[in-house]
């Protein structure tokens, strides 16, 4: 049913390091704003068939085969980090050879069509990546020189303040009885990438306070020489791992991916410690203090389904199997901030096996939130599918890093970089690496010098003491070159400081605030970066003669990046994450869920990081990273379920999402409507008012979801009438479920289901959808407000009622078709209280009038 491998989000940005992937990264970015014709242009990574450099024939013979054999999903993931091979040896003068091979076979193949190359790739395999259509990669598929097509997606990534961000210490914290007590009694399972028992923000050092592990909580952890014996506490309280189906593919490495629930990766333990992480943990990169973290619901417990390794992603057998432990051991709430590779195929999304398993867990009772995937911004992007899934994408939150460079001209450039400034009221000489090569380097004999890669091609004397100029490429981008590198270049040759001038092919890109450890910078316009460099090359005094350059004139100073300001415009929908409509299913139920079902924060979250973890190299061997994606944006809905829960434990999985749902918050901090992003690069040009499809109900606001007043409840039952309604569904319920639709109504559709949403797909002419509210706070009586959507005329009544605490009541909503339209129009229902209670209800609708 499903596509074999699934990935995590940063999962995939790992892999993406492993490799090729990172060029998904480029897939993001570039798709949108390239393609001005609409077409659904992606990045596609092309390997051919010849052997890659001479140097390592027989090596890269080795690996070709393997990815030849190899099964689609897994095929790239088995190779290494480009740093982890030399690459200077074998990219030096091959490369723009290459680069000449595969020009000419797509100047060939695609004679006069629109495409744009995004990177050779010369010393692993011999491929590239490119941006073209579907058509145009299965013509590149057809190639005799082409071995292997594949697409493929991913966002290049990256808590200490999101609690503040959202009101958690005055509001939901203080409802809970303080941050000592906020989740207490509540466990969350977590199916990743495993976890770091030794993090401080898991222990469970909590002298002055009782934490006993719940009663129907019966989880036990798996005792290995990497997971010893007391790893698990009373805040840690399950953990085992997952592996049969990789282990059955040849591809699971005991050593490097962990016979254990240990985290290789980093991307588990940070999912983990945004959720559920201690309160007031330092977090303390590169040597410098971003201040404390805390999980969201830090007095909730911990228990580890490992199923994802850092090298290959997952399987689905070993999710299914994850989320059954999961499911026995008697979790609250299960967080995946994972989802399958691509959408499954067969008569429904919903019909695949690991959405089958979560509705078996909400039938068992447990709360299931899914990160929406890091696929967006187009439309229909989601990878999370199913009503019975809180499905959650990613916003930006308030918090910015600003550093500064001060030129000597008394220009002030604004750039990037979690780095010290240089000593105050002191100038520094700039010097370009280009400059400052050795006797024995020339920039013919290495292209990318300038990238700083290596101390040896310079010569220290003219370093020592200066701010050194280095080039961020689109080889940055896709970590070929590093940060981490070039400070290390930069510290051997005792610069004063490094700045990043961005190439401009990089322009627009969202740049991910580097820890350094020594003074830096990225300046990430390549406009601030001309003017920096045209200011270095109108100081520098050249030769006549010699034509060589005898004085470099241009001084600078860098402010630093250390202090962070809270005065972002927030939130806004990240570019990356995922949008809905759903996928269209079988007639007639078309797309006619809402997904995503809300947004949080997942943008530039500081939280917990693996000691072992290799995902990231700016954040190799250090105890946080920052990390961004949909990932870290559904383990803060995951902490925020255990606070409701906690306050409410008879609470059913739809009653959780309801009050999430209905109490979001439709405005960003300046009080206008939250904005999304819609392309990539130049993320911030393109901005226009959220839709339902972009952020659900809007932005969780968990003070209010602890006290939301109305409830819209569904049962597993709703569910099974639901999928018994799907045409030709019923042999395929009875196969995953052992039930027959004889005994559901299956008349039931998706707009039927009582849900705070309505999704209509396609309205013909006229439809009537009911819902039945409750009300669990004291007596109240509402007023009802709404807009239509375009094309429809909508009604709902009764338009104003009283409701005693604890009834029930059904409203109706008609909808008439007032003219045709073929996108989707939005519209609003608000159950507005006179106790303060205000329910928010996006509408969808297409309209056909005949
Ligand atoms: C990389 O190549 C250089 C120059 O040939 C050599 O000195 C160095 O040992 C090589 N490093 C590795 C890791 O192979
Ligand atoms: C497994 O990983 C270890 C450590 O990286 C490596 O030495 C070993 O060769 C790998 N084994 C296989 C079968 O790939
Ligand atoms: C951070 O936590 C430490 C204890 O872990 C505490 O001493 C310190 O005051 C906290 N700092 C802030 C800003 O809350
Ligand atoms: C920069 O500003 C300072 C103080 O305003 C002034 O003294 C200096 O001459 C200016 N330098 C240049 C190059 O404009
Ligand atoms: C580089 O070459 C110049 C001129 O040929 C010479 O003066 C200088 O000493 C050389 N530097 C090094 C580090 O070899
Ligand atoms: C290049 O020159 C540096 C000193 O300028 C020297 O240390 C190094 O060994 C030389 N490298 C080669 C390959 O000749
Ligand atoms: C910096 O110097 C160390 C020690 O000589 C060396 O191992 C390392 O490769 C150098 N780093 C770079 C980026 O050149
Ligand atoms: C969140 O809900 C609380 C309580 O209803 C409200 O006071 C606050 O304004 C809301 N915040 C936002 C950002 O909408
Ligand atoms: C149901 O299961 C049977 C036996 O495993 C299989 O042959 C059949 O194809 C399945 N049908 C569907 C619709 O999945
Ligand atoms: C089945 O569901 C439909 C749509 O919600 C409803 O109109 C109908 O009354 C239900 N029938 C039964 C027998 O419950
Ligand atoms: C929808 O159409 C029906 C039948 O024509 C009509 O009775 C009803 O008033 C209309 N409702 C709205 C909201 O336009
Ligand atoms: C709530 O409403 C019910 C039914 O109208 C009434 O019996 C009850 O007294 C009311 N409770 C309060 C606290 O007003």
């Amino acid at each position: 049913m499903l596509g074999g491998a699934l990935h995590s989000k940063t999962q995939i940005e790992n892999m993406h390091w492993a490799h090729l992937l990172v060029f998904s990264f480029l897939l993001m970015l570039l798709t949108p704003s390239l393609c001005q014709d609409h077409a659904t242009t992606a990045v596609y990574i092309v390997t051919l068939k010849q052997a890659p450099a001479s140097h390592h024939q027989d090596e890269l013979t080795r690996v070709v085969n393997n990815l030849r054999h190899g099964a689609p999903g897994r095929r790239i993931t088995r190779l290494h980090k480009p740093r982890h091979q030399n690459v200077t040896k074998i990219g030096r003068g091959q490369g723009s050879y290459f680069a000449r091979v595969h020009d000419s076979l797509l100047k060939k193949v695609f004679k006069g069509e629109k495409y744009l190359k995004l990177y050779s790739y010369h010393y692993l395999i011999n491929g590239f990546a490119v941006l073209v259509t579907p058509q145009q990669a299965e013509t590149l598929s057809r190639r005799r020189e082409v071995s292997n097509v594949a697409l493929d997606f991913s966002v290049r990534t990256a808590t200490t303040h999101t609690p503040q961000f959202l009101g958690l210490p005055q509001g939901a914290w203080l409802q809970a009885g303080g941050f000592e007590s906020a989740g207490e009694g509540v466990t969350i399972g977590f199916i990743d990438t495993g976890i770091d028992p030794t993090h401080p923000s898991f222990s469970d050092d909590k002298s002055e306070h009782q934490f006993p592990v719940p009663a129907h909580f019966s989880g036990v952890c798996e005792v290995t020489r990497d997971f010893p014996s007391g790893s698990c506490n009373r805040k840690l309280v399950g953990a085992r791992h997952f592996a049969a189906s990789a282990i059955t593919r040849g591809i699971f490495n005991s050593s490097e991916d962990y016979a254990s629930p240990f985290d290789g990766d980093g991307h588990g333990t940070h999912t983990a410690s945004v959720a559920a992480g201690n309160h007031g943990i330092p977090v303390v990169v590169a040597g410098h203090n971003f201040g404390n973290a805390s999980g969201m619901a830090p007095h909730s417990h911990i228990s580890i389904y490992k199923a994802l390794y850092k090298r290959f992603g997952g399987f689905a057998a070993d999710v299914v199997a994850a989320i059954d432990q999961a499911a026995q051991d008697g979790v609250d709430i299960i967080c995946l901030s994972i989802t399958p590779n691509r959408r499954p195929s067969g008569i429904a999304t919903f019909f695949n096996p690991i959405d089958m398993a979560l509705l078996s867990a909400v039938k068992a009772g447990i709360f299931v939130v899914q990160a929406a995937g890091n696929t967006g911004p187009s439309p229909m992007s989601m990878s999370s599918f199913s009503p019975w899934i809180f499905t959650i994408g990613a916003t930006s939150h308030d918090r910015v890093y600003s550093n500064s460079l001060f030129l000597g001209n008394n220009v002030t450039i604004p750039g990037a970089g979690l780095a010290p400034g240089t000593d105050e009221n002191k100038m520094y000489k700039l010097i370009h690496a280009r400059h400052a090569l050795n006797n024995n380097t020339t920039v013919s004999d290495d292209m990318y010098v300038g990238e700083c890669q290596d101390a040896s091609k310079f010569n220290q004397d003219y370093v020592q003491g200066k701010l050194l100029i280095c080039s961020y490429s689109v080889r940055y981008v896709i970590g070929l070159s590093t940060i981490k590198q070039a400070l290390e270049t930069a510290v051997n040759l005792s610069a004063a400081g490094v700045v990043f001038s961005i190439d401009p092919s990089v322009n627009g890109f969202q740049l991910n605030p580097v820890p350094m450890k020594m003074p830096g910078i990225i300046i990430p316009s390549a406009k601030d970066s001309k003017i920096l460099l045209q200011y270095y090359n109108s100081s520098l005094e050249i030769d006549g003669d010699s034509n060589k350059i005898v004085k470099f004139g241009a001084v600078a100073s860098i402010g630093g990046g250390l202090q962070a300001n809270y005065s972002n415009a927030a939130p806004k929908v990240m570019y990356y994450s995922a949008r809905g409509p759903d996928p269209e299913d079988s007639l007639p139920h078309e797309a006619d869920i809402l997904k995503p079902n809300l947004v949080a924060p997942g943008n530039f979250i500081w939280a917990a990081w693996s000691s072992s973890a290799t995902d990231s190299d700016e954040f190799l061997g250090e105890n946080f990273a920052m990390m961004s994606g949909t990932s870290m944006a559904a383990p803060h809905v995951a902490g925020l379920a255990a606070l409701i829960k906690q306050k409410f434990p008879n609470f059913s999985p739809a009653a959780i999402g309801s009050a999430l749902s209905t109490t979001a918050s439709l405005y960003d901090s300046n009080a206008r409507p939250i904005m999304a992003q819609r392309s990539f690069p130049s993320v911030d040009l393109n901005l226009s008012p959220a839709t339902p499809f972009d952020m659900g109900s809007g932005f969780v606001n968990a003070t209010a979801a602890l006290n939301p007043g109305l409830l819209f409840d569904s049962s597993y039952d709703d569910y099974m009438s639901f999928l018994c309604g799907i045409n030709g569904s019923n042999p395929t319920v009875l196969n995953y479920t052992g039930q027959n639709c004889l005994s559901y109504n299956s008349t039931v559709d998706g707009p039927d289901l009582n849900l705070p949403s309505i999704t209509i797909a396609r309205l013909n002419q006229s439809r009537v959808v009911q819902r039945t509210i409750q009300n669990i706070a004291g007596n109240e009586t509402y007023n009802v407000g709404w807009s239509s959507p375009y094309g429809a005329s909508m009604q709902v009544s009764p338009s104003h009622f009283f409701l005693a605490k604890g009834e029930r009541l059904v409203l109706s909503v008609i909808l008439n078709a007032t003219s045709n339209s073929s996108v989707a129009s939005f519209g609003r229902i608000g159950l507005f209280g006179n106790q303060g209670h205000v329910i928010n209800i996006p509408v969808s609708v297409i309209a056909k009038v005949s």
